[in-house]
């Protein structure tokens, strides 16, 4: 059964003149890992610092388990955030840094003590308890502002870009604990990125944003096969969008070319579509078929990029395209070659769908 935990209603937020969180509705469930994703200034950390308090919101409502929280202060909340800057306390160790919270709450002595050495075991910083936080790398600080707020035991735990200062093997591999302890743990959680493979990688649902406004909500899975906008599309992954026309149900043109989609669309309207470099494929004669879509296209470039080599080629329209090609071996096509997809890679996106004003 699924249990609402954090609900968001209708949140707007300002700075000065400017809008920078647009109408956001938002459903959270006991035990989800959600993440914020979307580039730098979309509104990522102005939304979780309005849900941990330290932002007010100028319209709208915050429920944690159905209670009212948005006019009460952070320390009242149970919630806990990891900030993107740390803000450990520099004079204090790191034993006295995740205990300062549980110490405020006036948690019981030996209690105490269990509970701050479960955290810091739970984020490998054992032996690491009588240092002082200039005594430490940023990845290891990092590790011990996670185990400040997971101590807590909050209702939500909200995580702010928490593992931006470790280097890419450290990152991928905290990434993996993380998520294992935050499901072992069954804590909701709220996590920040503006990296798409730990958005994809950790998440139970995504939330993708782009200037304030949350264009779609959905699993890893849905964000990337099914983009409700094409910003979403381009932004996860890489993508070649067409313009296209709508001709019959399932069925659209894109110059003179006629596509077999899966999708349902209104004849006569315009769509974009959405083909992934891998769906594609490349052969010097059109490929047969049911549903299977041939078009020319001229070489311009390629990448060899070991497992796969990247090529960008343009169509007789003066479009371009990427086309992935994985496990190539010797194989290298040059000049003209047909792209090919078939129906179920050919994704309508249909932007009339979603209110973005
Ligand atoms: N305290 C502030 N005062 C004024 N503008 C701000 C403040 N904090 C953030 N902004 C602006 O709000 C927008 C969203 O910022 P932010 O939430 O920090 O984005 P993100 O975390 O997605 O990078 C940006 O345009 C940013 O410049
Ligand atoms: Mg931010």
């Amino acid at each position: 059964m699924s249990e609402l935990v954090l609900k968001l209603k209708n949140l707007n937020k300002y700075f000065g003149d400017i809008q920078v969180i647009h109408n956001v509705n938002l459903d959270i469930e006991k035990g989800e890992f959600v993440t914020f994703l979307g580039p730098s200034g979309c509104g990522k950390t102005t939304l979780l610092r309005m849900i941990a308090g330290f932002y007010e919101a100028d319209e709208g409502e915050i429920l944690l388990n159905g209670k009212r929280i948005d006019k009460i202060p952070p320390y009242n909340r149970n919630t806990a955030m990891v900030f993107q800057e740390y803000a450990l306390f520099p004079h204090m160790t790191v034993f006295e840094n995740v205990a300062y919270g549980l110490e405020v709450r006036g948690d019981a002595k030996d209690n105490l003590n269990d509970k701050v050495k479960r955290a810091l075991d739970l984020m490998q910083l054992r032996g690491m308890e009588n240092r002082y936080p200039n005594q430490m790398s940023g990845g290891q600080q990092q590790r011990v502002a996670v185990a400040r707020a997971l101590v807590m035991n909050p209702e939500a735990l909200l995580l702010d870009e928490p593992l931006s200062n470790l280097d890419a093997k450290l990152r991928e591999s905290v990434r993996v604990e993380l998520r294992q302890i935050q499901q072992r743990m069954g804590l909701t959680t709220i996590y920040v990125t503006h990296d798409q493979s730990e958005a994809l990688s950790m998440s139970d649902k995504i939330i993708v944003m782009k200037k304030g406004f949350i264009h779609q909500i959905g699993t890893a899975h849905e964000i990337y096969f099914e983009p409700a906008t094409t910003f979403v599309a381009d932004f996860i992954g890489t993508t070649n969008l067409l313009e296209v026309k709508a001709t019959a149900d399932k069925q659209v043109t894109y110059e003179n070319i006629s596509i077999v989609t899966n999708n349902s669309v209104n004849v006569g309207r315009g769509y974009c579509l959405s083909i992934r470099p891998e769906s594609l494929y490349l052969s010097k004669i059109e490929v047969q078929g049911a549903g299977i879509t041939n078009i020319l296209g001229t070489i311009k470039e390629k990448m060899f990029l070991g497992e796969k080599v990247r090529y960008f080629l343009s169509d007789e329209y003066g479009k371009n395209w990427i086309v992935d090609i994985f496990d190539p071996g010797r194989q290298i096509y040059n000049d003209k070659v047909y792209m090919s997809f078939m129906s179920e890679k050919a994704w309508i996106i249909d932007e009339e769908k979603i209110h973005l004003d």
